[in-house]
């Protein structure tokens, strides 16, 4: 596999993908533990980690791990307040940070009560405060049908930042040009390539073309943002049978 592409199991079905993840991300926490005494994860927002994050507050997983020794912080976050149903924080806490009781003094939450601008200066304040110089222990992430991670979306001037751990970003960059309003908060790549290991969901027929595109490295086409993804650590693709049609691999039991 190239080394953008990393290692990529694929699953029978969504179920068994967050089952997968649970087990990894239970595994890298208990890791991080014993090494260093902390577990910094960053989790996914969207749609496609929600049954991860409930399945790892389930009594089968909750106990296999000391949450309390862990730091969460976010991929990315919609410029919207925390409570408002598209934020990926409210996502994270009604379906993992509340069910585990994960004390606030331990969830680094993008800020986003400010304008974005502010938001991502202060978020980027917070990770160089919170963050180890290794970057997270895990980073999670899932990848959108036009290859976009985080909020780092094709044709994106955050794509660009080196500098900033955090940066605002837009969706669907032309509707921003056209006055269209869906400002985002996100990490930028630097800080996204620096963690020690990242987990990539990708779940379902929509996400089957890009899967293929970026897999089989389509030559000549312009990378993706997911294609700018050289993490310092390993990168593990887990899709599910569905996400990986186009692909001709195992499907694990
Ligand atoms: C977001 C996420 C985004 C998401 C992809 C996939 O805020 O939406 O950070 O990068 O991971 O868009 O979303 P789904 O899991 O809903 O397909």
């Amino acid at each position: 596999m190239t080394p953008t592409a990393g290692t990529v199991r694929v699953l029978p079905d969504a179920a068994a993908l967050f089952l997968a993840a649970a087990r990894r991300v239970v595994e890298l926490g208990q890791a991080a533990i014993a090494a260093r005494g902390a577990f910094h994860l960053a989790l996914a927002g969207g749609s496609t980690p929600a049954g991860l994050y409930r399945l790892l507050a389930t009594p089968a997983f909750a106990g296999q791990m000391d949450w309390h020794r862990s730091h969460i912080y976010f991929g990315d976050e919609r410029a919207v307040p925390p409570d408002h149903a598209d934020s990926n924080y409210r996502m994270a806490r009604d379906t993992l940070l509340a069910p585990l009781a994960i004390s606030e003094a331990q969830v680094h939450r993008i800020p986003t009560e400010h304008p974005p601008a502010e938001a991502a200066a202060a978020y980027s304040r917070c990770l160089r405060q919170h963050l180890p110089p290794e970057g997270f222990d895990l980073l999670l992430l899932g990848m959108g049908a036009d290859g976009h991670i985080a909020s780092l979306f094709p044709g994106s001037a955050a794509l660009d930042q080196r500098n900033k751990p955090a940066a605002v970003a837009t969706h669907e960059p032309k509707l921003a040009a056209a006055g269209g309003v869906d400002w985002r908060i996100t990490l930028t790549l630097p800080t996204l390539n620096q963690a020690r290991h990242t987990l990539l969901l990708v779940s379902g027929a929509p996400k089957a073309d890009v899967v293929r595109h970026v897999l089989r490295r389509v030559a000549g086409a312009a990378p993706l943002p997911v294609q700018m993804l050289h993490p310092a650590g390993t990168l593990e693709w887990l899709l599910d049978r569905e996400a990986a049609r186009h692909l001709d691999l195992p499907v694990e039991s």
